[in-house]
C-alpha cells in the first residue's frame, strides 16, 4: 500500500520544503499532476519543473499527464527525472504506441480512466501496463469531492489484474482523505493519491500514519 502526495496542493512559494516534509512524513511517491489546459481546462507545470522536483526528493515521481497526445512529450518527461508515467486512455489514439514509448525508457507505464471512461477500454492494453490510475474525480482541479462509482471500477480493474497474474499498481486519485481511503483499499486500490487530504492538513506526517492506519488491516484480494 503506498501513498503518493499530489503536489498540486502544496505550496509552490517552498516547494522544496514541502517535498522535504512529505519525504519524512513517509510518503512513498510524489504525485506530479501535469495539465495543458486542453485534455483538462486547467494548466499547472511542464518537465522544467518536473525536473526541479527531482532534484529536491528522493522519492520516486509519479507523473500524471492530463495532456493531449501525451507521445509528443515522453522524451522530456523521461529526462525530466519521472519514475511512472501514467497517461489517459482519452488523450491518444496510439495507446499501445505510448505505453512502449514509455517503457522503452525504462520507466513504470501507467494508463488512467476518466469517470466515465468505462473498464473495457483498459482490455487490450492492461497486459502491458505497470499501473492503472483510476480518477475518482474530473481531472482538472485538487479538492474536489470523491466520485463513489469510482469504487465500482477499482473492483473490477482488481479482478482484471488479478487475471493477467502480473504485478501491476492500482491507484486511486481525487478526493482521498483519511476518512475515504479505507472504502478504496477495500475495493482494490493499493496506491492513493491525496492532494488537499495531506496538504490541506497541519501535520503531513500525522495524516500520512492515520491513512496508513485505516488501509493497513486491508487485504489485496488475489
Ligand atoms: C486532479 C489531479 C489530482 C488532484 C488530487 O486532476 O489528478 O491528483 O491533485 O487532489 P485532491 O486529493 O485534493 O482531490
Ligand atoms: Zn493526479
Amino acid at each position: 500500500m503506498k501513498i503518493s502526495p499530489s503536489i498540486l496542493s502544496a505550496d509552490f512559494t517552498r516547494l522544496k520544503d514541502e517535498l522535504k516534509a512529505i519525504e519524512a512524513a513517509g510518503a512513498d511517491y510524489v504525485h506530479v499532476d501535469v495539465m495543458d489546459g486542453h485534455f483538462v481546462p486547467n494548466i499547472t507545470i511542464g518537465p522544467f519543473v518536473v525536473e526541479a522536483i527531482k532534484k529536491a526528493t528522493r522519492l520516486p515521481l509519479d507523473v500524471h499527464l492530463m495532456i493531449e497526445e501525451p507521445e509528443r512529450y515522453i522524451d522530456d518527461f523521461a529526462k525530466a527525472g519521472s519514475s511512472i508515467v501514467t497517461v489517459h486512455v482519452e488523450a491518444t489514439r496510439h495507446l499501445h504506441k505510448v505505453v512502449q514509448m514509455i517503457r522503452d525508457k525504462g520507466l513504470k507505464a501507467g494508463v488512467s480512466l476518466n469517470p466515465a471512461t468505462p473498464v473495457h477500454t483498459l482490455d487490450d492494453i492492461i497486459g502491458d501496463v505497470d499501473l492503472v490510475l483510476i480518477m475518482s474525480v474530473n481531472p482538472g482541479f485538487s479538492g474536489q469531492g470523491f466520485i463513489p462509482s469510482a469504487l465500482k471500477k477499482i473492483e473490477a480493474v482488481r479482478r482484471m489484474i488479478g487475471e493477467t497474474g502480473r504485478a501491476i499498481e492500482l491507484e486511486v486519485d481525487g478526493g482521498i482523505k483519511v476518512n475515504n481511503i479505507k472504502e478504496a483499499a477495500l475495493a482494490g486500490a493499493d496506491v492513493f493519491v491525496s492532494g488537499s487530504g495531506v496538504f490541506g492538513t497541519n501535520d503531513y506526517g500525522k495524516t500520512i500514519e492515520a491513512m496508513r492506519k485505516e488501509i493497513s488491516p486491508v487485504r489485496l484480494k488475489a
